[in-house]
């Protein structure tokens, strides 16, 4: 029998765990990423955020209380902002049971924590910098973070996202070693984008002509899309050559990988 034909650019495009895999474990936690690992994900991405006393934590909302048990633990909290708790306060928090029992106990985790998963697992990295008034210098603290742990993650898949374009300058000054994707830069200048970015991500994956795809390559720059968990809209994006796909369900998209 002939071996099947070889389709290059669907070997290429990375299998990108969404918030670490929400589609099928509480986002944004380690056991969400091990999970998204072990299912195919080539990197998890996580969503930093900075605690009251400036420290950098992994979860998506600017508020405690969609995913952790904040309410129950500190009752007189609200609105639960995440800027307005220190790092030893959240840890005290279980951020798995609000998705299902099995994950009771589940912390909101450090970026420290996920630094230290690389190279224990299949999936590298890809940290979206949550940029908002709350947190002044987020991008600056996750700047000297990576060049204090450059041991954890040089040479291993790392890459940082961000809708901030400002952020995303200062850490590739710092780091100019660590690709930089822009967020939802789809109407964006690419000739100033190449100047600290090397790809885009575009959230809208179903609306994504392939125009827009050979726009942004032919500037050398790379185009990652999603979040979608829809088969079908995957195998489009695969057919347009993108570079990496993002999904809550890593297991499904490698299986649209696989053929
Ligand atoms: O499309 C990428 C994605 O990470 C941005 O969305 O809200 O899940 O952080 P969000
Ligand atoms: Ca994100």
């Amino acid at each position: 029998r002939p071996p099947k034909p070889s389709r290059p650019h669907f070997a290429r495009a990375e299998n990108i765990a969404h918030r670490a895999g929400s589609g099928v474990a509480p986002e944004n936690t380690i056991a969400a990423c091990a999970r998204a690992s072990a299912s195919g994900a080539d990197r998890c991405e996580f969503d930093v955020q900075q605690t009251k006393d400036q420290q950098l934590v992994l979860i998506h909302d600017e508020t405690l209380d969609r995913t952790t048990n904040v309410e129950e633990v500190f009752p007189d909290r609200s609105p639960w902002r995440v800027s307005d708790f220190t790092l030893a306060e959240i840890r005290r928090l279980d951020a798995g049971s609000w998705f299902s029992p099995r994950f009771r106990n589940e912390r909101v985790p450090t970026l420290r924590q996920a630094l230290e998963m690389l190279g224990k697992g299949r999936a590298g990295l890809l940290l979206e910098i949550k940029h908002s008034p709350r947190s002044p210098g987020i991008d600056s603290r996750v700047a000297a973070e990576l060049l204090e742990t450059r041991d954890l993650w040089e040479g291993r898949r790392l890459a940082l996202q961000s809708f901030d374009r400002r952020a995303l300058r200062t850490l590739h000054r710092a780091v100019p070693d660590v690709p930089i994707l822009l967020l939802g830069g789809s109407g964006a200048d690419l000739s100033e984008v190449e100047d600290f970015a090397d790809a885009l991500v575009l959230p809208h994956a179903a609306q994504l002509s392939a125009g827009q795809v050979r726009q942004i390559k032919a500037r050398g720059l790379r185009v990652y899309a999603g979040p979608t968990d829809r088969p079908r809209v995957q195998r489009r994006l695969l057919s347009l050559g993108v570079d990496g796909i993002m999904t809550g369900v890593p297991a499904r998209l490698r299986d649209v990988l696989r053929y």
